[in-house]
């Protein structure tokens, strides 16, 4: 009863922001993402009568405290709905890139402990049904479980069976669009996404605002995808991904995740834009900046970005598969 699964983490182009059931996760809106070929996480998990309790290592380390529970209580929606409550399991993760820094660690976390999970159990779960578990552990985990560009869909029931991700354009249809990942600190981030969106419903003016504009946001998403437009993708992206982060500086107490370098690497793009250089940004829940560009033009710009003082390292990211069962276990 072992089984181990890698998935990427997804950047979203058009941002989760806020939840309408917080136990569920079910979102206020739907979202649009990227799955990242540059990013993952690979999770090994396996279930037996004899583990006296659940353990939980992240390379090697043992997880502690809120860590640990989160990922307990994913187990334990994975053994009810496997209708196998009281045997324990053994979980060992690693990732190529820093966790809770705003790189989306939780979508890749949590996408790869439910397909592992799932078929150590021998559950053979839809698509469909991965991305409902997966989206319970964390919402954005929801879009790395199917391929390549992926739409969580908002839903309107009230258990949620609706609220899943499917693919929309596959990773082979990519027109040739690439996502530069700026690591500026890789520390965690104070505030955590789930308690920054929590704050943004609760407390900001302009969490209204936010709400009405993004379906329009989302519909020229799709449209731009579909007429493989980068500049309106990057445009559409990069105006979302401000009005976010609006919604967090207006919240009280604010939230604001951007640091020194996040604001010098949005100048250095604009400045690049105004060269005439086809460059956009978005921002997660975290400092690091993310920059959208064309395949032709990514090893340079990324090169340029590497010798900025604000920058540790670059990833040079592309549109890549959904979660998957491998034969690499962990242990
Ligand atoms: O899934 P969470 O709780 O890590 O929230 C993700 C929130 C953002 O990364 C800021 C936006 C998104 O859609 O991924």
């Amino acid at each position: 009863m072992k089984s181990t699964s890698s998935a990427p983490a997804n950047i979203a182009l058009i941002k989760y922001w806020g939840k309408r059931d917080e136990a569920l996760i079910l979102p206020q809106h739907g979202s649009i993402a990227m799955n990242l070929d540059g990013l993952s996480t690979t999770t090994t998990v396996e279930f037996a009568d004899h583990f006296s309790e659940d353990e939980v290592t992240f390379d090697g380390v043992a997880l502690e405290g809120n860590k640990r529970d989160k990922v307990v209580r994913h187990l334990e929606l994975i053994r009810a709905y496997g209708n196998v409550d009281s045997i324990k399991a053994r979980v060992a993760s690693t990732a190529n890139f820093p966790m809770a820094a705003g790189l989306a660690s939780s979508s890749s976390g949590f996408a790869a402990l439910t397909l592992a999970a799932a078929s150590a159990l021998g559950l053979s779960l839809s698509e469909r049904e991965l991305s409902i578990l997966a989206r319970q552990g964390s919402g954005s985990a929801s879009r790395s479980i199917p391929d390549g560009f992926t739409e969580w869909y908002r839903g309107t029931l009230t258990d949620g069976s609706d609220s899943y991700a499917e693919t929309i354009q596959s990773e082979d249809d990519d027109f040739g669009l690439r996502l530069i990942v700026t690591i500026s600190s890789s520390t965690e981030k104070k505030v955590t996404s789930r308690a920054g969106m929590s704050e943004a419903v609760a407390t900001s003016p302009y969490y209204p605002a936010w709400l009405e504009s993004v379906d329009g946001d989302l519909e020229e998403m799709r449209s731009a995808m579909l007429s493989k437009d980068f500049d309106r993708l990057g445009r559409v992206a990069e105006k979302n991904a401000v009005k976010m982060h609006c919604t967090a500086f207006t919240a009280q107490p604010p939230t604001i995740y951007w640091q020194a370098s996040t604001m010098a690497l949005i100048h250095w793009v604009l400045a690049k834009r105004e060269l005439g250089e086809k460059v956009y940004f978005t921002i997660d829940g975290g400092p690091q900046v993310k920059v959208l560009c064309r395949a032709a033009d990514a090893a340079r710009l990324a090169d340029e970005l590497d010798v900025l003082p604000e920058v540790e390292r670059t990833i040079v990211c592309k549109a890549c598969a959904g979660a998957r069962v491998t034969e690499d276990h962990l242990f």
